[in-house]
């Protein structure tokens, strides 16, 4: 069996297990996160595929689908592994880069780092901004039954990972819990410039949305 063929066999297993994912987490978010890997990989040294293997598995185990516990994705993604002719080596690298790409709120200390895993989690990280980041996020939003924004509430910071998972605040905060962050966080230089722009659009657009909010019309006489 070629890589290519385990690559294409991973995307039958994946786009299966994220049948009834929400939208921002559905196979969908993984096609553009091996998108955006690829497009990184060209400039990095990575073995690309690790690197598709981790993009396409990265969310098999999200913890905040599965009650925190992330043992159970991990496992069924080595199992999956295992009946490929995939060497142990690849397999415990794919599953460092599962267990190690969450940003959790920022204030977790990541225990592993490998080139891969930096090309994976800037993929993801851009997923999380941008025009896309903003339709992910009031997407997660809805699906936990949260405010689109409070006034009265502000953003917090400095969370603990659980915390963070927890945190029930309207999804505009969430663009300064963790959106806002990911621009200075990137790894990679093609990661960096292509999160500059999706940065700015994501200002750009909260800036609208506030004067929307407070009903502002500016070229109005007063
Ligand atoms: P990670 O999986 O890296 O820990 P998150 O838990 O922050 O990342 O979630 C990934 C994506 O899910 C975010 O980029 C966002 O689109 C959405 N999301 C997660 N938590 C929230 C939240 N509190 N409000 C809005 N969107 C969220
Ligand atoms: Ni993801």
């Amino acid at each position: 069996m070629t890589d290519r063929e385990i690559i294409l066999q991973t995307i039958t297993f994946v786009k299966s297990e994220l049948l009834h994912a929400e939208g921002g987490h559905d196979w969908w978010h993984i096609e553009r996160v091996l998108n955006n890997a690829r497009t990184i990989a060209k400039s990095e040294p990575v073995d690309l595929f690790v690197t598709e293997l981790g993009a396409l598995l990265h969310d098999i185990a999200d913890h905040k689908f599965h009650g925190g516990d992330e043992s159970a994705g991990i496992e069924k993604a080595r199992a999956f592994l295992l009946r490929l002719p995939v060497s142990e080596e690849v397999i415990s690298h794919v599953v460092n880069i599962m267990t190690n790409i969450s940003f959790k709120g920022g204030n977790y200390k990541q225990q592993f780092f490998s080139p891969e895993l930096a090309v994976v989690q800037d993929a993801d990280r851009l997923d999380a901004i941008g025009a896309i980041g903003i339709a992910r996020a009031f997407n997660y939003g809805g699906f936990r039954g949260r405010e689109m924004y409070n006034p009265t509430l502000k953003p917090r910071f400095g969370m603990t990972p659980d915390e963070y998972q927890q945190s029930a605040a309207p999804t505009v905060n969430h663009f300064y819990e963790k959106l806002f962050l990911l621009k200075e966080r990137m790894n990679t230089a093609t990661g960096k410039k292509m999160a500059e722009e999706r940065h700015r659009f994501m200002e750009l657009y909260l800036e609208h949305f506030f004067k929307e909010w407070d009903g502002i019309q500016e070229d109005q006489a007063t």
